[in-house]
């Protein structure tokens, strides 16, 4: 896959400074970590307007929060963008889109990239009764277990990502974590951040990430307002897309 970056590398001084491209194909699946109001859904954001202008792929959008300061530009739309309840509609499709992928023996060639972004899954998951919490962190699982070889990755947004969000330990399929702003102890050690590397976080957009076995203090990119409509624009293309346009 095209490299993706997102986030830079920060020095001791604050200055960001080393681009950290990221190919998911190799590091497959993310999970965004942090206190609210720390960047988590403009990072998210970020991610997924640079996947969605990679040619031919689909975005699906789970956003159990309703939160319309992000995804304002989704509603009324017909695209692949689900909130509250109907996320579970939105988690089944993918999920079966999935299934027939497996289950196909047709050689159709490189196939283009499906991401599944899932913000706020905690939250999601603490609102849903315990069969329907059930069921959603059993497709979660199987898509971070089955989905890389077909190219179906999951972007998780979460404040805090312990293991019982989780189920058969599928969060160690993560390769990819990204932890927003000053992470408590407690919250720094469930992804297994070392707070002894951690340079104190000043700026919106300041995290920590961890890739490849490797730790980096990180920082997003600041995003104006016409940053922000255009990468709309192209995440709402990506919502739209189907395997013929
Ligand atoms: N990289 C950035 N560039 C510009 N503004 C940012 C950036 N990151 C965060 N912000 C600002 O901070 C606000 C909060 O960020 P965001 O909504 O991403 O946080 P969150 O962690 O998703 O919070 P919540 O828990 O409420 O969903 C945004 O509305 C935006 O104004
Ligand atoms: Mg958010």
């Amino acid at each position: 896959m095209k490299r993706i970056t997102f986030c830079a590398e920060r020095l001791p001084n604050g200055e960001a400074v080393r681009p950290i491209p990221i190919d998911f194909d190799k590091s497959p699946h993310l999970i965004c970590q942090g206190g609210t109001g720390t960047g988590k859904s403009v990072a998210s954001l970020l991610t997924t307007a640079k996947i969605s202008q990679l040619p031919g792929s689909q975005v699906f959008i789970l956003d159990f929060k309703n939160d319309v300061d992000t995804f304002k530009f989704c509603h009324g739309k017909d695209c692949r963008y689900w909130r509250f309840r109907d996320c579970e509609t939105g988690l089944e499709k993918y999920y079966n889109l999935l299934q027939d992928e497996l289950a196909s023996d047709e050689d159709c060639g490189p196939r283009p990239v499906r991401w599944l972004w899932i913000d706020e899954l905690g939250s999601w998951l603490l609102n849903s009764d315990k069969k329907t919490a059930d069921s959603i962190r059993a497709k979660i699982a199987t898509i971070l277990m089955m989905g890389r070889s077909r190219r179906f990755f999951v972007q998780t947004s979460v404040q805090r990502a312990q293991a019982e969000l989780f189920s058969q330990g599928s969060r160690d399929n993560y390769s990819v974590c990204l932890g927003m702003g000053n992470l408590t102890k407690e919250s720094a050690s469930v992804l297994g951040f070392s707070r002894d590397e951690f340079l104190p976080i000043t700026e919106i957009g300041g995290g920590h990430l961890i890739m490849g076995g490797r730790q980096y203090p990180v920082q997003i990119p600041y995003i104006g307002p016409r940053g922000m409509a255009r990468m709309k624009e192209d995440i709402l293309k990506a919502l739209m897309r189907n395997d013929e346009n």
